[in-house]
C-alpha cells in the first residue's frame, strides 16, 4: 500500500471503521445545521485528505478553482479565508502571490489546529494565520478590515447565509473584493429523482439548504455590496471535478478502507456517479460569485 500523506497513516482496525460508519449514519438524522457540520467534517477531513493526497484542497476544482476564486482579489493586500479548511487553499495562494497575507478562518477546530501544522511546515507563518470561528459571527474588530474576502466551497453549510452575507460586507474595506465558489440550487423542473436524491445525499454531506443565484444576489445586495456578478464553471469545478474526485477514491481505495466502512466509499463514490451520469439535469450548478464592498 502506497500512500503519499504520510501525516496522516491511518490507524487500521475494526474500531475505527466501526466508529466512522456509527458517525456516518448519524448524518442521516435531521440534526441542527451546525452539529452536522461538526460530525461531518470529524468523519470526512480523514475522508479528503487521503483522497487529495495530503494537499489539503477540499474542493471539486482545486488548484485552478482556487486561483480564479482569488484572482479579482487585490494585491498586495490582506485576504480573508471563510471556512478555510486546513489550510490548502490559504497555503497555496499564498506561495504564489508573496505581496499577500491570508487570515483563514474555520467554525470546525481540529481542522484549525492541522491548519495550523501545515503552515508551519511550510513555513509560512509570517503571512498566513488560522482562527477559529463562524462565517455568520466574524471575530474581527474594526481594526482588523481586510482588502479582499474568499470563500470556497463553504457557503453551502452556512445556516444563516444572510449573516454570512452582512459579516462579510462588514469585515471588508469600502471598496474591497469580495469572492465565493461554491453550488447553487437550480429551480428549474428536473426530474423528481434527481431532486430527492440531492436532498437526501447533500443532507448528508452536511448541506442543508443551498441558495440560488438571485437568493445570493439579493442577499450580498441587501448587505451593502455593488458590482455583484456571477460565472458560470459547473464545466470545470463539478463536472471535471466529481470525476477526478471518483477516481482518486478509486486510487485511494486501499487507504480509505483502514479507516472507512466499504459502505461509506461505495456510497460516496456512487452518489458523485450518480451526479455525473445526468449532470446536465440536476437541480444544481457551480458558479463564481464576485462583488465590491
Ligand atoms: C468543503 S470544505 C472547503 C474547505 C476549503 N475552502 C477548501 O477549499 O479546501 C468546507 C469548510 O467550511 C467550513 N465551515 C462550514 N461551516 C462553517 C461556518 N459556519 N463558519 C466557518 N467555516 C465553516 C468547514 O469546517 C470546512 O472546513
Amino acid at each position: 500500500m502506497t500512500s503519499s500523506t504520510p501525516e496522516y497513516t491511518p490507524r487500521p482496525g475494526w474500531r475505527t471503521r466501526f466508529g466512522m460508519g456509527c458517525r456516518c449514519l448519524l448524518l442521516f438524522l435531521p440534526l441542527p445545521a451546525r452539529w452536522k457540520v461538526r460530525i461531518y467534517y470529524t468523519v470526512f477531513t480523514h475522508f479528503f485528505n487521503i483522497m487529495c493526497e495530503g494537499k489539503g484542497l477540499f474542493n471539486y476544482g482545486q488548484e485552478p478553482l482556487c486561483r480564479d476564486t482569488a484572482e479579482t482579489l487585490p494585491r498586495p493586500g490582506k485576504w480573508l479565508d471563510v471556512g478555510c479548511g486546513v489550510g490548502g487553499p490559504a497555503l497555496l495562494l499564498a506561495k504564489e502571490n508573496p505581496d499577500v497575507t491570508i487570515v483563514g478562518l474555520n467554525i470546525t477546530l481540529h481542522q484549525v489546529h492541522l491548519a495550523r501544522e501545515r503552515c508551519g511546515a511550510d513555513g509560512l507563518s509570517e503571512r498566513v494565520e488560522f482562527v477559529h470561528g463562524d462565517a455568520s459571527g466574524m471575530p474581527f474588530e474594526k481594526g482588523d478590515l481586510f482588502d479582499g474576502l474568499y470563500a470556497i466551497e463553504t457557503a453551502f453549510h452556512f445556516p444563516d447565509k444572510p449573516g454570512f452575507a452582512r459579516e462579510a460586507h462588514r469585515v471588508l474595506k469600502p471598496g474591497a473584493r469580495f469572492a465565493m465558489a461554491d453550488m447553487i440550487r437550480e429551480d428549474r423542473d428536473v426530474p423528481w429523482v434527481h431532486r430527492w436524491f440531492g436532498r437526501v445525499f447533500h443532507g448528508w454531506l452536511g448541506v442543508l439548504r443551498m441558495y440560488t443565484v438571485p437568493q445570493w444576489k439579493r442577499e450580498l445586495g441587501a448587505a451593502g455590496f455593488s458590482e455583484i456578478e456571477t460565472k458560470d464553471v459547473s464545466a470545470t469545478a463539478l463536472r471535471d471535478g466529481l470525476t477526478l474526485a471518483n477516481s482518486q477514491i478509486l486510487k485511494q481505495d486501499p487507504v480509505l478502507r483502514t479507516r472507512f466502512p466499504r459502505w461509506v466509499i461505495r456510497a460516496i463514490y456512487w452518489g458523485n456517479d450518480f451526479i455525473l451520469r445526468d449532470i446536465d439535469r440536476q437541480p444544481m450548478r457551480y458558479v463564481l460569485v464576485t462583488a465590491k464592498a
